[in-house]
């Protein structure tokens, strides 16, 4: 096995199998009931997938321990090495409705999601917390670039060379279209600081009506520390050719401001200055602290 170069694909840099099925990828035709979750990577996906997979199984946690996370939630974009099938394989194996999983930005989601009208789920994660915990992904996922030392990671992540580009277009770009495009956009630190509400507004969003003590069960079902010792949701079950989590766990820490712990004074200076460039017009209301 080795670690995937990025090539470019319409200005972002992706891994390269996926720069080599981008035709088959971008022409994928979801169906109109299909639900598609957004991300940049490391926003709280799979803690997202979670919710929405119990919420469309009304809590039934039996339903959705039948498959690993990324078994029953294809990764629409992903082509990794066998055994782990790739997500286009997964999903002609699937009927709709099917919860779908994607990190590409907004004007690379293929057409067919928005032409079908398709529900989809947006969770941005403030820019520092995501780098840490992206830095430490990248030191565990055995498919994706070496991150390399911290100081030049953090710079990477601001030029947006990481894999699926650069943070500040994906998490404006989705911003931008939410109305439009009738986007859920949530935000990692509103679900820490208030779970329940932000489950209740994706329950409604899905047009699903749930009893609140099942809303209080899939709570508890989806925290970090049951996620963290449930073999379906922790990716132990992946190869640790693929994933290493001797090098750090996919379920790393589950908090909200663990940056303070990685960037000095000095790095936060520089972060802060070149993030006023960047996100300069942009009212997304991100916290790095709740
Ligand atoms: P940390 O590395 O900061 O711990 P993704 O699923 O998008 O790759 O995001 C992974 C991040 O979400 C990791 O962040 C992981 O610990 C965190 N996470 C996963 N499940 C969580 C949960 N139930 N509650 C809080 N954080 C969770």
């Amino acid at each position: 096995l080795r670690r995937f170069p990025l090539r470019n694909v319409r200005g972002v840099p992706l891994m390269e199998p996926i720069a080599q099925n981008w035709d088959s990828i971008s022409s994928f035709n979801p169906d109109p009931s299909d639900i598609l979750i957004s991300t940049y990577p490391k926003a709280g996906t799979t803690w997202t997938q979670e919710i929405v997979d119990l919420l469309l199984h009304k809590g039934d946690a039996e339903a959705c321990k039948r498959a690993p996370t990324v078994v029953r939630i294809p990764f629409l974009e992903i082509v990794t090495p066998p055994p782990i099938p790739s997500g286009l394989e997964l999903l002609s194996q699937m009927k709709p409705p099917r919860v779908i999983k994607t990190h590409l930005p907004i004007q690379l989601v293929p057409e067919g999601f928005w032409k079908n009208k398709c529900k989809v789920i947006y969770i941005a994660r403030n820019a520092k917390d995501t780098l840490v915990s992206y830095f430490y992904f990248d030191q565990m996922n055995l498919t994706q670039p070496e991150p390399g030392p911290w100081d030049g990671y953090i710079h990477k992540f601001m030029k947006g060379e990481l894999a699926w580009g650069s943070w500040y277009d994906h998490v404006k770009g989705y911003w931008e279209e939410r109305e439009k495009k009738n986007i859920l956009y949530l935000f990692y630190e509103d679900m820490k600081e208030n779970t329940r509400r932000e489950v209740e507004r994706i329950m409604r969003y899905l047009d699903l009506s749930i009893p609140d003590d099942v809303i209080t069960q899939i709570i508890k079902l989806t925290s970090f520390k049951v996620m963290k010792d449930n073999p379906m949701a922790n990716y132990t079950f992946i190869p640790k050719s693929l994933f290493d989590h001797s090098r750090s766990p996919f379920m790393r820490k589950g908090e909200v401001g663990d940056w303070v712990n990685h960037f000095s004074p000095e790095q936060v200076k520089m972060f802060d200055e070149d993030y006023e460039r960047q996100m300069k017009n942009s009212n997304i209301p991100f916290r790095t602290t709740i």
